[in-house]
């Protein structure tokens, strides 16, 4: 199981150490959840290997279980298989589902296979509103009646079936959701401007090793033919592409060496040329990579859905770039909140200004040791990198947020290099 963890613990970091060495990628985190809910569609038995240690995992094998699913969970075996032979509830228990975002990912799945689905508000990141209206929308569109009352939403579909719909926003959640939903119902589903991202197409190859009739895999047209059945699979998750984002922006920010192992390159298209751009050397192996420190320059940045650069690495790019010469101007647009991390960098000594969606980050700027706060899994990754280049010593708070995407993020930045410890933050008091 994971190390025994408190939400109270933070991380003392001290700058300086040029990150070096090997680090190897854990499964994706948004692909492993979705997988995992993807259980819940067969029948039969569903084994993933290369599931990552993190805490979110647990929560959704707890979602499952709260569902009647038997789940047997070897978070140090990377491993989990999931049993969902009887056919599962309908009411997924709200306590599980409101601790992470990736809960609703249940909605499609038991649609599809009970034909009904009630679940509450899921939880995950305060990064912004993430409302349902295109999930509810496309389910609507295949024949499902929604009611939404204390804070629960009353999925009905007893005669799901195949819809043409198209989705206002590549959305990641209504794209998996409508996506599982329309394997197991009757008659073709076509889903148009659907998002791409590598993960979702992780989800559509196990489905389809499930039996699944898929068309137009990686591209924003998916056209999915209803099945009977999905037969049971054993799969491995892919890598994690946001955390080899991370540690190659925090070996950039460090001028250090690393070499990432079981990473897809092409999974990473627009974050390397972005790091190529602003002075890195990356090379390229079958399936490594190599990030060397070079003299960082400016770049802009537009965060979009795949293949555009990922709204999850923009806090730690902000990091890296204020450490390169001259004004890089980054615009988030997928998020609504996703610049309240920056008036802690400020504090470090950054230079960032923020228009509206746009944020202007002046380089290089010397930073140096502060107390900070995760605000999310992401802002808490780009905190420890902020640590990592500041002079003196930086407390990490809230680093559960950390815990829920970041598998062992301590020991690996330790092996790396990295001056940093996660102690009680009583021993930091004061
Ligand atoms: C997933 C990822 C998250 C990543 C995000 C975008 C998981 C568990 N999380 O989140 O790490 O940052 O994709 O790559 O996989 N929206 C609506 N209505 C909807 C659905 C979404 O307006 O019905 C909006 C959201 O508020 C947001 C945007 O669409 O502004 C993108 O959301 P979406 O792609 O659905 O992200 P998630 O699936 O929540």
């Amino acid at each position: 199981m994971l190390d025994p963890t408190s939400s109270n613990d933070v991380f003392r970091v001290r700058g300086g150490a040029p990150l070096r060495g090997t680090v190897r990628l854990s499964g994706a985190k948004n692909s492993a959840l979705k997988l995992m809910a993807a259980g819940l569609l067969c029948d039969g038995m569903v084994r993933l290997r290369e599931v990552p240690r993190i805490a979110d995992v647990p929560v959704m094998a707890d979602v499952l279980r709260g569902l009647g699913v038997e789940v047997d969970l070897d978070l140090d075996g990377r491993c989990c298989a999931i049993d969902a032979s009887e056919p599962p509830s309908w009411h997924a228990p709200s306590d599980a589902v409101t601790r992470i975002r990736a809960s609703i990912s249940v909605l499609g799945p038991l649609v599809a296979r009970v034909r009904r689905a009630r679940i509450a508000s899921p939880g995950g990141d305060r990064i912004g509103s993430r409302p349902l209206d295109m999930h509810l929308r496309g389910l609507i569109a295949m024949g499902a009646e929604v009611e939404e009352d204390g804070g629960e939403v009353d999925v009905r579909a007893p005669e799901l079936h195949g819809a043409q719909i198209t989705l206002d926003f590549p959305s990641v959640g209504a794209t998996e959701n409508l996506l599982m939903a329309a394997t197991l119902a009757d008659g073709t589903t076509i889903i148009e401007n659907a998002a791409r991202e590598p993960e979702i197409q992780d989800l559509c190859r196990m489905l389809e090793a499930m039996g699944a009739h898929i068309e137009g895999v990686g591209s924003p047209t998916l056209e999915i033919e209803g099945v009977d059945r999905l037969a049971p699979v054993d799969w491995e998750t892919c890598p994690d592409r946001i955390e080899a984002g991370t540690y190659a922006m925090a070996a950039a920010a460090t001028g250090g060496d690393v070499v990432i192992e079981r990473v897809r390159a092409s999974d990473l298209t627009l974050p390397l040329l972005k790091l190529r751009s602003a002075g890195m050397v990356v090379e390229e192996g079958a399936d490594t990579l190599r990030i060397k420190a070079g003299d960082l320059e400016a770049v802009d940045v537009v965060t979009l859905p795949y293949p555009g650069f990922p709204t999850d690495l923009q806090a730690q790019l902000m990091v890296l770039l204020t450490q390169a010469t001259g004004t890089s101007r980054c615009t988030e647009n997928v998020f609504d909140s996703r610049f309240d991390f920056v008036e802690q960098l400020r504090r470090m000594g950054a230079d960032i200004e923020i228009d509206g969606h746009h944020a202007l980050i002046r380089g290089p700027r010397r930073l140096h040791g502060v107390r900070l706060r995760s605000l999310d899994v992401r802002t808490g990754a780009a905190a420890a990198i902020a640590g990592l280049v500041a002079e003196g010593e930086t407390i990490v708070s809230d680093v559960h947020h950390v815990d829920r995407g970041y598998a062992d993020f301590v020991a690996r930045l330790r092996a790396l290099g990295a001056d940093i410890d996660r102690v009680p933050a009583s021993d930091v008091d004061g």
